[in-house]
Parts: structure tokens; C-alpha cells; sequence
């Protein structure tokens, strides 16, 4: 797309497609979803079409792909308050079918967490549309580089340039946590469509490694090349250094 505003549109408007089919069917839609400043304007565009044109989320279920740990909901990073800021408050979606991984439990609950968190996913028929950002390391979630095909939602320990780049939402890299919550790059793989969402120039070297690179857990995106239904949705200043 030209413009990342474009191609914001056109995700919210195979969000909204789907929510409509699945309402009209008097099903379940459930979709995966990402924080950071890529998709706010997705969501904005959600909030729009819930607005303008009736599109209820009653039926929708959300599982959130991460969340930093330790974390409490009301804190000014957690993405328990983004997704309320930037979706959840505009909506019409049931908070009980609102799924983000905790970062309040004690560590010793943290691994029977992220097996009931896969077992939600399943019991509801899985994810039908995953929404993803990709980080400066490659990592789709906070699955960082050495996040194998296989692994599944987990605590997991955020790489240094991960914690460089959140470094201003927490007013210095001291105050970043060191780990998250995340759903591993098998659950993410599983997801019947996913679209992975990149724009800006800072993203073009990722973009290139994740599509055009070897299939690599170096890479976590690149896994992505497997998946028959993964869609990168881009800005030209995204797309700049694909061949
Ligand atoms: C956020 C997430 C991350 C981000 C990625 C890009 O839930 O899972 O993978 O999508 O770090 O972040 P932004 O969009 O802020 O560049």
C-alpha cells in the first residue's frame, strides 16, 4: 500500500467481513491481536465501522499475543490498558471474552497460566484472524530471536534491542521489564489467516529478512514463509528493500 493509513483500512475491513459472516452464521469469531503503534490505526478504524456502521464485536472473542511481566493492568504500559485505550472501551465486545496474558500472577502460576491461555484458544475453535506487528528483532509477539516453530505461549526473557526500542514508554531502558508473556510461534502459526502489519523505513531491513531471508528462528517472522494464509501488509517504506 502507499500509505500505511490504506493498508490499516483494508485489515479492519477483513476483520469486519469476517465478524459479520460469523455473526450472521451465529458464530464464534476469534481473532489474535497486537499492541504497539502499528495497528492503533486498525482499531481505530474498528471503532469507526462500530460507530458509523453497526459493526458489533457481541460475538467476538480477542486473545492478545503478549504482555510484559510483571505487569499490572492499570500501569501506563500494560497492554491490558493500551487495548482498552485504543479498542476495547469503544466497543461493544463482552469483557469476559477478552483474553490477555496476565502479568500480575506469581511466577509459580505463570506456566499452568500459559497452558489454559492455548487450551481457551482451542476450546473456541482457534484463531481466525491474527493481527501482527514485527519487531526491530524480527519478533512476531515477543517471540525473540532463538523462538523456535514449535514453541508455544511462555514467559520469555525480551531481547536488548526490544527493551531499546520501549525504552521511551517506560522514560528509560532501566525500567523496561526484562521478560513477557507470549504466545509462541506455533499458536501464532496456527491462526487460519494472518495478516503481519510493518510500516515506516525503520521496519524495511526486518521486512526483508522475514520475507526474502532463510526460514530461521534467528528471525521468528520468517517462519511466516510456512504459514499458507500469512499476508504482509506493508507501506511502501516498508516494502522498500524487497527485490
Ligand atoms: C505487540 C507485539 C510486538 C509488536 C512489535 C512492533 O503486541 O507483539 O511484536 O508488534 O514489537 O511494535 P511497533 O508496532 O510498536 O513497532
Amino acid at each position: 500500500f502507499k500509505h500505511a493509513k490504506s493498508a490499516s483500512e483494508y485489515v479492519a475491513a477483513q476483520i469486519a467481513e469476517l465478524i459479520r459472516e460469523r455473526a450472521a452464521e451465529g458464530r464464534p469469531c476469534v481473532l489474535g491481536l497486537a499492541t504497539g503503534s502499528t495497528p492503533t490505526t486498525v482499531y481505530a478504524e474498528l471503532v469507526r465501522l462500530h460507530r458509523e456502521e453497526g459493526l458489533s464485536f457481541a460475538g467476538v472473542h480477542t486473545f492478545n499475543l503478549d504482555e510484559y511481566y510483571p505487569m499490572q493492568p492499570n500501569e501506563l504500559q500494560s497492554y491490558v490498558r493500551f487495548m482498552n485505550e485504543n479498542l476495547f472501551d469503544h466497543i461493544d465486545i463482552d469483557q469476559a471474552n477478552v483474553n490477555i496474558p496476565d502479568g500480575t500472577l506469581p511466577e509459580e502460576e505463570v506456566l499452568a497460566h500459559c497452558a489454559a491461555y492455548e487450551q481457551k484458544i482451542v476450546d473456541l475453535g482457534g484463531v481466525d484472524i491474527q493481527v501482527l506487528g514485527i519487531g526491530r528483532t524480527g519478533h512476531i509477539g515477543f517471540n525473540e530471536p532463538g523462538s523456535g516453530r514449535e514453541s508455544r505461549t511462555r514467559m520469555i526473557t525480551l531481547d536488548k534491542k526490544t527493551r531499546q526500542d520501549a525504552a521511551s514508554d517506560f522514560f528509560g531502558e532501566d525500567y523496561v521489564p526484562r521478560r513477557a508473556i507470549t504466545m509462541g510461534v506455533g499458536t501464532i502459526l496456527e491462526a487460519r489467516q494472518v495478516y503481519m502489519l510493518a510500516f515506516g523505513e525503520g521496519k524495511a531491513k526486518v521486512v526483508a529478512e522475514a520475507i526474502e531471508g532463510p526460514v530461521t528462528p534467528i528471525v521468528a517472522a520468517s517462519f511466516l514463509q510456512e504459514h499458507d494464509n500469512a499476508v504482509a501488509v506493508l507501506d511502501e517504506a516498508a516494502a522498500d528493500r524487497l527485490t
